[in-house]
């Protein structure tokens, strides 16, 4: 099964608008045209209409970090999946741990996010995985399955397929503590599995399941070249043009 690699950046709360044109700029003047991979930046919001203009006419997407599932109202400090596309944002990353530990999130709200942003249009790049202490206690599958389904309620198979999954481990975001290719595979089909129950096979085949943490170009092509590993969420090594590019190329030469 042919499925396109997906290589995201994630810029976290880092980049002013005029530094995150000036990234966007490096990156698209390298890869701004490739096609083989989907590529896609996700600055921060104050960052996406200055960077929204430099990805015109570019195979480059645009996406937010966060939204907010309401259309609009009393919800100070958020955005909606409507202002991200007034902007030309295609994807948006929901349930990053990082929500999850600092604002709280939970599987039910993120659910919420998740519908709204496919009623909308918006691609999510749903964030699934482990602490330590989970994996430690031998409780991996069983978050990860929480996770998936949690966050999957009530997404309708002809939807599935433009929901992007990534499996990012939190004792390896921004630690430089990569999962093994053994342990994030592992992951990765058993969350195709579950795919598999939820969908059936024809669907579940199609779900491009990404991998985060501390991923780089030194490892990216051993991830890559697993059976059930379609790219990547890249945090640290998306801030800068030169790895993020090289981790487009290694995505390339690993379809
Ligand atoms: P990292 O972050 O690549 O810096 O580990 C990945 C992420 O949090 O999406």
């Amino acid at each position: 099964m042919f499925r396109k690699k997906v290589i995201a950046g994630n810029w976290k709360m880092n980049k002013t608008a005029t530094e995150a044109v000036a990234l966007a700029k490096d990156i698209i003047g390298e890869v701004g045209r490739e096609t083989s991979v989907d590529i896609v930046l996700c600055p921060p919001f104050t960052a996406l209409a200055a960077v929204a203009h430099v990805l015109e006419g570019q195979a480059v997407k645009l996406g937010g970090q966060n939204m907010h599932p309401e259309k609009s109202g009393a919800y100070t400090g958020e955005v909606s999946a409507e202002m991200l596309r007034t902007l030309y944002v295609t994807h948006v990353i929901l349930g990053h741990s990082e929500r999850r530990t600092y604002c709280g999130e939970t599987d039910a709200f993120i659910n919420k996010k998740v519908l709204a942003a496919l009623a909308h249009e918006l691609k999510p790049i749903l964030c699934v995985g482990e602490t330590l202490a989970e994996r430690e206690a031998g409780s991996t599958l069983a978050v990860v399955q929480r996770h998936v389904e949690g966050g999957l309620a009530g997404v309708k198979p002809e939807q599935i397929t433009t929901v992007i999954i990534a499996y990012e481990p939190v004792w390896a975001i921004g630690t430089g503590k990569v999962a093994t290719t053994a342990q994030a595979q592992e992951v990765h089909a058993f969350i195709r599995d579950l795919l598999t129950k939820l969908y059936g096979t024809t669907l579940a085949q199609k779900v491009r399941i990404l991998y985060g943490g501390s991923m780089k170009p030194a490892n990216a092509a051993e991830l890559l070249a697993e059976k059930d590993i379609d790219g990547g969420l890249i945090g640290g090594a998306s801030l800068e043009a030169r790895s993020f590019i090289d981790l487009v190329k290694a995505a390339d030469a690993a379809k």
